[in-house]
């Protein structure tokens, strides 16, 4: 089948502005858009930039604006997106673009290690020297938010992080609810304190941009709900 491909292309080294590169090409209904991407790049044009690594929705490397939605062009299907015999692909919103698709992801990794992404618990091994049990139902209360890939497609979703890039966004706050409910975990209040500044989660306005761009399929606005109701309440359940 034809595939028109319309791609928001800015090199800040030499363009004044962002344009659109439109190629043409033959593709198989079944072809992914990173297969598209791929296509442009080592046919037609080698200076498109894009990241992408695994190819296989697990690096979170290529969130792009796919006809107006966050997704990984390699998890999107042509036959899934195509309209009108035409695909349109921007960068994510929100970020500095270094170059076509790439962005400048400093800022998104700066909020995720903010909230401490790591597990902290300072007592003594137990007796077995080797691990800190946990019950099958205590690993089940953060399972979801141990999916997240760190895609950013949530976080430059969210019309709050648009409008203001300080807000720590939706993806620092699924890694935080990661360690938050951990029953090994004994940082949970300083990560509640971080969460309660000014750019924390009361800056979330429960529009579910985020939940509804997430690659992984976890429930984001549910877990910023849970991550909210713990500091109302002080209770972590
Ligand atoms: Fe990506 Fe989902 Fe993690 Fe957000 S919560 S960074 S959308 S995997
Ligand atoms: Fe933004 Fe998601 Fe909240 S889109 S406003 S973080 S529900
Ligand atoms: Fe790794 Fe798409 S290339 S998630």
């Amino acid at each position: 089948m034809k595939l028109h491909l319309k791609i928001k292309r800015f090199n800040p080294e030499h363009d004044k502005k962002p344009w659109w590169g439109e190629y043409d090409l033959d593709v198989e209904p079944g072809d992914r858009i990173l297969d598209a991407l791929h296509e442009v790049k080592w046919t037609l044009d080698g200076t498109l930039a894009l990241r992408r690594s695994c190819a296989h929705g697990v690096c979170g490397s290529d969130a792009m604006r796919i006809n107006g939605r966050n997704r990984l062009a390699c998890k999107c299907l042509i036959k899934d997106e195509i309209k009108n015999g035409q695909i349109v692909i921007e960068p994510i919103l929100g970020m500095r673009v270094l170059k076509d698709m790439i962005v400048d992801m400093d800022p998104f990794f700066a909020h995720y290690r903010s909230i401490m992404p790591f597990l902290v618990n300072d007592t003594p091994l137990p007796a077995n020297g080797r691990e800190r049990l946990q019950s099958p139902e205590d690993r089940q209360r953060f399972d979801d938010s141990t999916k997240c890939i760190l895609c950013a497609c949530c976080t430059t979703s969210c019309p709050s992080f648009w409008a203001r890039g300080e807000y720590i966004g939706p993806a620092a706050i699924v890694q935080a609810h990661r360690f938050i409910f951990d029953s090994r975990d004994q940082a949970a209040q300083e990560r509640l304190e971080i969460l309660s500044d000014v750019d924390g989660v009361w800056r979330c306005r429960t529009a579910f941009n985020c939940t509804e761009a997430c690659p992984r399929d976890i429930k984001v606005t549910k877990t910023i709900g849970e991550v909210k109701d713990a500091l109302r309440t002080g209770v972590i359940a």
